[in-house]
């Protein structure tokens, strides 16, 4: 069976074609998601994304979904898992009409970071990782379980890995891939470097790729765009669950301890039907 994960960052696993801009790792094929993908028509028997198409603009994220339809053979399954508008504007719903209570001010410090700053950040991290440091150090436990449960990360690892990596571990983890990406990075660097100081700031965007959310999807979008593209059988599903063979079996949606990998996700499958 030939299956691909695309955008899959640090989430692959030996069995699927894995593939990503940013391959630090010889399982992962570097490959930009703005050309068309790399293989025939009706070549995979599933495809499968998490949190990559937000990262696309509307147009483009259909241009992706499209090339999906094309590369999956007929009776294909594509499934597609991203942030779910719906439910994270309910949820700010829910903190704004109780804003008087002091637990909800302190959610709304957050809610409101999930929903814009992940758009409109221009910096590595944006106000997400400020407040996570804000939050530890304030060892404000209700404020670090909530955004743990929203976002099913713990920040406190997160933020420690992120102080912690010494240059020996940075020497010790580096590969051809790591290298190549150095360079281009540095490369970027210095060419951002003949752009003015005074102007720079205000033209560029300093997010690395795929940090960015460029558009948003609820399952009324989602299913649109997988009928638009000619998918059928369209069904919304959990992290538990799939029309996939064998696909809780992986350590995709669910890491390996059981746990919901990224809570609050939309998780949509759809069959690209016989000719
Ligand atoms: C939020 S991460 C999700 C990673 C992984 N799928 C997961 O669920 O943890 C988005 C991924 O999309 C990749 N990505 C974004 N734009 C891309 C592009 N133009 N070409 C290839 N990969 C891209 C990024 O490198 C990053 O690994």
């Amino acid at each position: 069976m030939k299956k691909l994960n695309f955008g899959c960052g640090h989430r692959f696993s030996s069995g699927w074609i894995n593939i990503d801009f940013n391959s630090e790792h010889p399982e992962v094929i570097a490959h930009n998601l703005l050309q068309p993908l790399p293989y025939p028509k009706d070549y995979f028997d599933v495809i499968y994304s998490s949190h990559v198409l937000e990262h696309f603009s509307k147009d483009t994220g259909e241009m992706l979904v499209k090339e999906c339809y094309r590369v999956l053979k007929p009776q294909g399954i594509l499934r597609i898992v991203v942030p779910d508008l719906e439910r994270t504007c309910r949820e700010y719903l829910r903190i704004i009409d109780s804003i008087k209570n002091e637990e909800a001010k302190k959610q709304y410090e957050w809610i409101i970071i999930e929903l814009i700053d992940q758009l409109v950040r221009t910096e590595h991290g944006g106000l997400m990782k400020t407040y996570w440091r804000q939050v530890l150090e304030n060892n404000d436990e209700s404020s670090i379980s909530y955004v743990e449960a929203r976002t099913g990360v713990d920040i406190q690892e997160e933020i420690a890995s992120n102080n912690s990596n010494s240059l020996f571990q940075k020497v010790f983890s580096i590969n051809q891939n790591k290298l190549k990406n150095k360079f281009k990075y540095l490369y970027l660097d210095m060419v951002k470097r003949l752009i003015p100081r005074y102007v720079r700031k205000s033209m560029l965007d300093e997010t690395s790729l795929g940090e960015k959310h460029k558009w948003m999807y609820d399952s009324y979008s989602m299913k649109s765009l997988f009928e638009r593209v000619g998918f059928s059988d369209i069904k919304f599903l959990d992290a538990h669950t799939s029309d996939i063979p064998n696909f809780s079996d992986e350590v995709l949606d669910i890491n390996a301890d059981g746990t919901v990998y990224l809570p609050g996700s939309l998780y949509c499958e759809g069959v690209k039907p016989n000719k």
